[in-house]
């Protein structure tokens, strides 16, 4: 028997007619949900507060001065005055040093109105993330980066799951219902988002795919994706030809831009008057997964504090 020769046709060309045809793109609007959850949240810390004379705490620990994490951090904190929980900034000179932030940390562990701890990256050079992520306590360690809950959400029961994946994850299911089998690829495979959206999508039953910055044509592989999660930092990474049609694309990327005139603005890792026409549903960017992610954020804070009352 003749082996069927290899498919050389760009992927255009290969598709049926109908999926040539122009797609209108449903943009996903990530702060709707987002708002329904964290009135949930309020409604709950309301609750336990007045139960339990128990209200959720925050500490979020900023190291040097980033501007993108600035930004980062005062939104946080406004969000967790918002759904009355308490807030506990910490922001330290960027010569902090490693031995300091640990004990830092350790005072929050200790600290009973703290339930979650969040220590904002990246960290300036000459402190070792992953051992400042490892120091938090996993019933704090609302980020989900720590090794315990890094490791929980690979093998289940989860821990505290990751702020910006679980809020792609929730997302997706809004929109498509359930994602068994579909095809998923991941672009990314940080211990932020890529590695944990990967793990939640294959526990959806996904069939999943994780490219990286060693992978060899990522279009090659993006384009067969139903659902594409891009999560690089590189903005404009996805072109057209990388979007399968009416697959469903989430943009993590957040780059701050100057425009031609002058104006500074948000973009994403996909190009998105490309995406328009081609993706079925696509995240916008600012507006899509970062409200999510606040909101999600919220939700790990009122777990850590409602699991604190059980010893
Ligand atoms: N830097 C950018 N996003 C995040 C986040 O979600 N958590 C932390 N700790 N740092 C970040």
């Amino acid at each position: 028997m003749t082996p069927d020769p290899i498919e050389t046709r760009p992927i255009e060309t290969r598709l049926p007619v109908e999926t040539r045809l122009p797609i209108e793109t449903r943009l996903i609007d990530g702060r709707a949900h987002a708002a329904r959850l964290t009135g949930e949240i309020r409604d709950e810390v309301a609750r336990l507060s007045e139960r339990h004379g128990v209200i959720p705490g925050l500490a979020v620990v900023q190291v040097g001065s980033n501007p993108a994490s600035e930004v980062y951090v005062r939104n946080k904190i406004a969000h967790t005055g918002d759904v009355g929980m308490r807030s506990f900034a910490h922001v330290l000179p960027g010569s902090t040093r490693q031995s300091e932030l640990l004990a830092l940390v350790a005072a929050l562990n200790a600290d009973p109105a703290v339930h979650g701890i969040l220590v904002q990256l990246p960290l300036p050079t000459g402190i070792d993330a992953s051992a400042v992520t490892a120091a938090i306590d996993p019933a704090k360690d609302v980020d989900g980066l720590g090794p315990m809950n890094g490791g929980r959400v690979t093998r289940g029961p989860h821990g505290l799951v990751p702020c910006t994946p679980r809020g792609c994850l929730l997302r997706l299911r809004a929109e498509l219902g359930t994602l068994k089998g579909l095809h998923a690829v991941v672009v990314g495979k940080s211990n932020l988002v890529g590695r944990p959206m990967a793990q939640l999508l294959l526990q959806e039953e996904c069939t999943v795919t994780v490219c990286h910055a060693a992978t060899p044509d990522v279009g090659a592989l993006a384009c067969l994706a139903d659902i594409l999660v891009v999560a690089t930092g590189h903005k404009g990474l996805v072109r057209r030809d990388w979007i399968k049609p009416g697959a469903t694309v989430i943009d993590v990327g957040i780059t701050r831009i100057t425009t031609p005139e002058g104006r500074s603005r948000l973009v994403g890792d996909v190009v998105h008057e490309e995406a328009l026409g081609r993706a079925g549903r696509l995240t916008p960017v600012p507006g899509g997964v970062g409200p999510m992610t606040i909101a999600c954020l919220l939700r790990n804070t009122l777990t850590a504090a409602e699991r604190s009352l059980d010893g």
